[in-house]
């Protein structure tokens, strides 16, 4: 049996909520045991929960001595258990955090029946006002957990929620195990989409392979349309969960392909003018790696120079000669991508002829500059809805021409740390901005570490 102590300045709720459905369920087949506590009982007659908090400014918050009596009291007639208290400071609720506390707390079994014969117990504290002490969310609190990056008026709907989401990994409180580990957030993908009857609906059908009865195909199908939505939708949590290559690499194939350039035309140069830069070979090197990691499919050069398109033949020349090949053949793979272009125009008819539509154009400044459309680091989800080609496009000199800012599509904020030194080299920005925007970097350790 989980017991479940709450302390909180309303009791009254909760009674809806563990008289309802599953909860009340889980308490009816001897799982799940609630008490609930209220801090005026914990107070002497008179006595208010709360007092100013300490220093200048308005605020009140529930009184250290209150809590203290009232742990006290929860621990002497439950006994001793892990301690939550609710902060929007806190760890986010997710999850991984629900997997870790369900093991902290020892109901992480596989069965219903090791729940129901066992004494564990857990300890919500919601609070109001200002919150609680930090002194004392320190010293009692086993974790501080937030619901969101948002601020309520007090923890009993985060208390709720946290239920909500917990008690559905306790063993036998929900029909069917299955389906928990196959929802949304419990491994890299969200889950597909859920359709019911009828077959047609408002023009729309329940697509065909799932009414096949061929299992294979069903799941195949399934597995898609996951992979698909958790791409566009939540990419973020796709790169932090995604350990399995193969699945990162079926998930390759379905984003739209993508294309660097680097522009040595059309291109500010010191004496504030458009003009243009010289090729270097540690660039095309270096962008030809980094493009190759990121799988992205051509990396163009662009300059209208003559002399400068020569040096860029004789490089490739080397690289496609059996002599580079001998000499080391992944800088030979990487280089293989490398191609020299005239004019950005001729960079887009290339990958218009390939994938027979005009790619969307994002640029990129090392200053703030004006756009028609920002984007962020962020929003790959919202370029790949579209369907279309991505080509991203990087300057040399003092940054790239005003006519090409124009024409493209959106614009990136520039790569910043936390010093106002903003000089990176054009391939460190290349490498930033590809990780970023396709980094696939799963999280190894626990992330659901406390605050404290
Ligand atoms: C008004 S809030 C206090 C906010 C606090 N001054 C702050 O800015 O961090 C009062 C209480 O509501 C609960 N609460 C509010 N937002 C929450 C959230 N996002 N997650 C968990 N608890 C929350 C906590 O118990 C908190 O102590």
């Amino acid at each position: 049996m989980l017991k479940i102590s709450v302390l909180t300045a309303f009791p009254a709720l909760y009674s809806e909520f563990v008289a309802t459905s599953l909860v009340k369920l889980g308490q009816q087949r001897g799982l799940i045991d609630f008490s609930f506590f209220k801090f005026s009982d914990f107070c002497a007659p008179k006595e208010p929960i709360d007092e100013p908090t300490v220093g200048p400014g308005p605020g009140m918050i529930i009184k250290p001595e209150v809590i203290d009596r009232a742990m006290q009291g929860i621990f002497e007639q439950r006994g001793p258990g892990y301690v939550i208290f609710f902060s929007p400071q806190g760890t986010v609720l997710s999850q991984d955090v629900l997997k870790k506390v369900a093991q902290d707390v020892g109901v992480a079994a596989e069965k219903a029946e090791s729940v129901s014969g066992s004494d564990k117990h857990l300890i919500l504290v919601c609070a109001r006002y200002e919150g609680i002490d930090a002194r004392v969310e320190r010293h009692y609190a086993d974790l501080l957990l937030s619901v969101g990056d948002y601020v309520l008026m007090g923890g009993d709907l985060p208390a709720q929620l946290f239920l909500e989401s917990f008690l559905r990994l306790v063993p036998g409180v929900i029909g069917n195990q299955v389906s928990v580990d196959a929802d949304s957030f419990s491994a890299a993908l969200l889950d597909h989409d859920e359709f019911g009857l009828p077959v047609e609906w408002r023009e729309e059908r329940v697509p065909d392979v799932l009414r096949s009865g061929d299992h294979g195909k069903v799941a195949a199908w399934r597995l898609e349309n996951s992979l698909k939505k958790t791409l566009v939708r939540r990419f973020d949590w796709f790169k932090k969960k995604a350990s399995d290559r193969a699945l990162v690499a079926q998930a390759k194939a379905l984003i739209p392909r993508h294309y660097v350039v680097l522009m040595h035309g059309d291109v500010m140069v010191k004496s504030g003018e458009v003009g243009t830069t010289s090729v270097t070979s540690i660039d095309l090197h270096d962008i030809a790696r980094t493009c190759k990691t990121y799988g992205v499919e051509d990396f163009f050069a662009v300059t209208p120079l003559r002399d400068q398109q020569e040096i860029v033949k004789t490089f490739l020349g080397f690289w496609r000669s059996e002599m580079g090949q001998k000499f080391n053949q992944t800088r030979t793979q990487s280089i293989s991508i490398l191609k020299l272009a005239s004019t950005f125009e001729d960079v887009l008819a290339a990958i218009e002829e390939r994938e027979g539509a005009r790619p969307l154009v994002i640029t990129t400044s090392a200053r703030d500059v004006a756009h028609a459309t920002h984007i962020d680091f962020y929003d790959q989800g919202f370029v790949w809805r579209q369907e279309r080609p991505v080509l991203f496009v990087f300057g040399t000199g003092q940054g790239l021409a005003p006519r090409i800012l124009e024409v493209s599509d959106y614009l990136l904020p520039p790569v910043k740390g936390m010093t106002e030194y903003n000089h990176l080299s054009v391939r460190s920005a290349v490498a930033i901005i590809l990780d970023r925007w396709m980094g696939v970097n799963p999280v190894t350790s626990s992330n659901a570490r406390d605050v404290f």
